[in-house]
């Protein structure tokens, strides 16, 4: 079978994950795992997201994380969330040059998450997107396979939503199983419709573990030829407004598996556990990963 496969992992743990630790980690204690994570190999890392503090406390460092880490690696790819303009001009202003834009294919999602109605998130976006043309955009399409309030997504509202993406001019359209609901044969279904619509466009994949099906939507997501997988360390996680969500594929749980099949990620599997267990010490958190467990 030819040519070498690559898959681009997105560690996403330091804002996934920690938005769902109650008790405030240390600005200091998320720094070592930041260094933890590069050390590891991982060249793409979202490292917080700026959203309103009296939503989530947890990430009211924000700024002083993007101080910490932005101009000192430049080679590595920092991303943030963000979900509306103003956190956009928060981020600029802290030196980000990738966002994560959040916004629900669900409309009920999207008013409990970021209180806008769908439409109103994608003018938001519009007006980013013609402020930033620089800015590296990529859509969070949150509850792209299944909403807990609405229930089943249609191919059709998933559809116009990257039709909507792609008329702004997005990055990326990241496919967020938000919830943890969808199975291997969605996964295909999904891609290989919006892949033949959508030449042109980047999808990424993100897969809560609530079922186990994390690795093998993610692994079903990379053959089919997705940019970029988000994980998180340790399958640390959830969604403080989905409920019943649990934590991320466990990034460790993925390197371990696409290592031993030859596949390069450029991650260390060794150094990555130690961030690992590091975290689990010094985290009061939901690990769904397998591997921290031992
Ligand atoms: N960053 C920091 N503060 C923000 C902000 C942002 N991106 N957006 C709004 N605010 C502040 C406003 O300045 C205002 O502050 P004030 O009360 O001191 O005047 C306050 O929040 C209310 O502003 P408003 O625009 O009315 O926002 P809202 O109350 O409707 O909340 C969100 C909308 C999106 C800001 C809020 O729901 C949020 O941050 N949600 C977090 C979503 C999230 O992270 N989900 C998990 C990841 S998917
Ligand atoms: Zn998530």
């Amino acid at each position: 079978m030819g040519g070498e496969k690559k898959a681009t992992i997105v560690e996403i743990g330091p804002r996934d994950g920690f938005q769902n630790v109650k008790e405030f980690i240390p600005t200091e204690i998320k720094s070592k795992v930041v260094h933890g994570l590069i050390q590891a190999g991982l060249t793409k890392i979202q490292l917080t997201s700026f959203i309103s503090p009296k939503a989530i406390p947890q990430m009211r460092d924000a700024a002083q994380l993007c101080d910490e880490f932005i101009s000192s690696f430049p080679n590595i790819d920092f991303s943030v969330l963000v979900p509306n303009a103003f956190g956009a001009d928060r981020a600029v202003e802290s030196g980000v040059k990738e966002i994560n834009y959040v916004i629900s294919v669900s409309e009920e999602h999207n008013m409990s998450n970021v209180r806008r109605s769908v439409t109103d998130s994608f003018a938001d976006l519009a007006s980013v997107r013609e402020k930033y043309p620089d800015l590296i955009i990529n859509l969070d399409a949150s509850m792209s396979f299944g909403c807990p309030f609405q229930g089943e997504i249609t191919c059709r509202q998933l559809d116009e939503y990257v039709k909507r993406a792609a008329e702004i001019g997005v990055d990326a359209v990241n496919l967020c199983d938000t919830i943890g609901v969808a199975v291997p044969s969605q996964v295909e279904d999904t891609l290989g419709r919006l892949f033949q619509s959508y030449p042109d466009m980047a999808f990424d994949i993100h897969i809560h573990d609530t079922r186990n099906m994390g690795i093998l939507n993610s692994y079903v997501a990379l053959q089919y030829g997705v940019r970029s997988v988000q994980t998180t360390l340790g399958g640390l996680g959830g969604c403080p407004f989905a409920p019943g969500a649990s934590g991320n594929t466990a990034t460790e749980d993925l390197v371990y598996m696409l290592n031993k099949m030859e596949w390069k990620t450029n991650v260390d599997f060794e150094k990555l556990m130690d961030v690992a267990r590091f975290l689990k010490h010094n985290v009061n958190g939901n690990f769904s990963g397998h591997q921290v467990a031992i």
